[in-house]
């Protein structure tokens, strides 16, 4: 089976390579990917080059997107590519996320139809349900109302691959997953960034009061999940995943304190992200009822595995703070800091 992942060099993506490769020897992998700040080809050093192909490109140009599909044939496409960061697409505008998240996903769909793709997989997310209030969970029939320009282009996203598939019979299928937390996840998301700042003791800029819900996955269990769906799942339909681990962010910061024995004293709230959702929380029923899938990992056993990675790998994460990133964090967290003394 030979699938073309898209946006193979960032976090999740990476892992679902991996994942694939090691369980499948049946499959190879071409994967497409602009490394944008968050692609890294550090993310791929160990892959068997004969069953894993980089190929530099942008999801959203059509001549960069045909030159590919002209030399492969793929029974599947897996569309992990986006800018995938909230903070980023508040702070330095949505052009980039319309480009990338909307128009490349058409161009994805465009050439999967044209091309005879069998089977097309748009990885999405919790975040185009908007925010919940203090009970209840996001199903799949959970209005589609999204807060923040990041989540308004993964949604735009989701609408175009339902025409797709309603207009033109794209065997296409959407999963939306709650928040990843793993090996290779840039240090911008909030896990990574803590255990990163906490190991330089540096402040944890915790946002507002902290207590805002998000419901963590570890990334290969949603990997698992996708194998899954893309797999099993009946043409056009939609799939929730989540492990059930909804807890408020300032709980989160503690227990990475606590598992590298830092002091609470590192924890600074800083002024609130804007449109800032309170609560995600996600009912996966469907997917372990129609797909039998479940999560392999505990939230404890994950979190161990996940800092345990960052500590063993201090050059990966120390490459990626000695470079652009770290001047865009020190501006985003200044900002924060000024506004809220104010
Ligand atoms: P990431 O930011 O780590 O990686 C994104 C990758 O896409 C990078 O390698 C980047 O270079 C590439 N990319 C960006 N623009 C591109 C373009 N125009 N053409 C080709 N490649 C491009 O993201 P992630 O956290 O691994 O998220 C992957 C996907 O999963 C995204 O679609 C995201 O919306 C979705 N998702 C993420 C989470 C999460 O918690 N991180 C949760 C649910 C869904
Ligand atoms: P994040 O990892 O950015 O993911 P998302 O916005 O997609 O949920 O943030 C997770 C939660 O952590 C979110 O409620 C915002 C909060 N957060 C902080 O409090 N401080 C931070 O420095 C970051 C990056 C996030």
């Amino acid at each position: 089976m030979k699938i073309l992942v898209t946006g193979g060099a960032g976090f999740i993506a990476s892992n679902f390579v991996r994942y694939m490769l090691s369980r499948y020897p049946d499959v190879s992998i071409v994967n497409l990917d602009s490394l944008t700040y968050a692609g890294n080809l550090e993310n791929l050093a160990d892959l068997d080059e004969r069953r894993h192909v980089f190929i530099k490109g942008d999801i959203s140009s059509v001549e960069d997107v045909e030159s590919v599909f002209k030399k492969h044939s793929f029974e599947n496409v897996v569309n992990f590519a986006a800018e995938s960061h909230v903070d980023r697409s508040l702070h330095f505008g949505a052009q980039v996320f319309i480009r990338t998240n909307i128009a490349g996903t058409q161009v994805l769909l465009d050439m999967s139809r044209q091309y005879g793709v069998k089977r097309f997989v748009q990885i999405s997310t919790d975040e185009v349900y908007g925010s919940l209030g203090n009970t209840g969970k996001f199903t799949e029939m959970s209005t589609i109302q999204p807060n923040n320009p990041y989540a308004a282009t993964k949604a735009s996203a989701d609408f175009m691959v339902r025409a797709a598939h309603k207009s033109h019979g794209l065997n296409a299928v959407i999963t939306r997953c709650s928040n990843n937390f793993g090996p290779y996840q840039f240090p911008e998301k909030l896990i990574p960034l803590m255990i990163a700042n906490a190991l330089e003791n540096r402040d944890l800029p915790v946002y507002g009061d902290g207590m805002h819900v998000r419901d963590w996955i570890f990334v290969i269990d949603h990997c698992s999940a996708i194998d899954l769906v893309m797999r099993n799942a009946e043409a056009g339909s939609i799939y929730n995943i989540g492990s059930d681990h909804d807890v408020p962010n300032l709980e989160i910061v503690k227990l990475v304190l606590k598992i590298l024995d830092k002091p609470e004293t590192l924890i600074k709230h800083v002024l609130d992200r804007p449109g800032h959702d309170r609560r995600y929380a996600m009912d996966s029923s469907k997917i372990r009822k129609d797909l039998g899938w479940r999560p392999a990992f505990s939230f404890e056993q994950a979190m161990k595995k996940t800092v345990d990675w960052y500590l063993g790998n201090r050059a990966w994460l120390e490459h990626i703070r000695s470079g652009a990133y770290m001047k865009y964090y020190e501006t985003l967290y200044r900002d924060r800091l000024a506004k809220s003394s104010s």
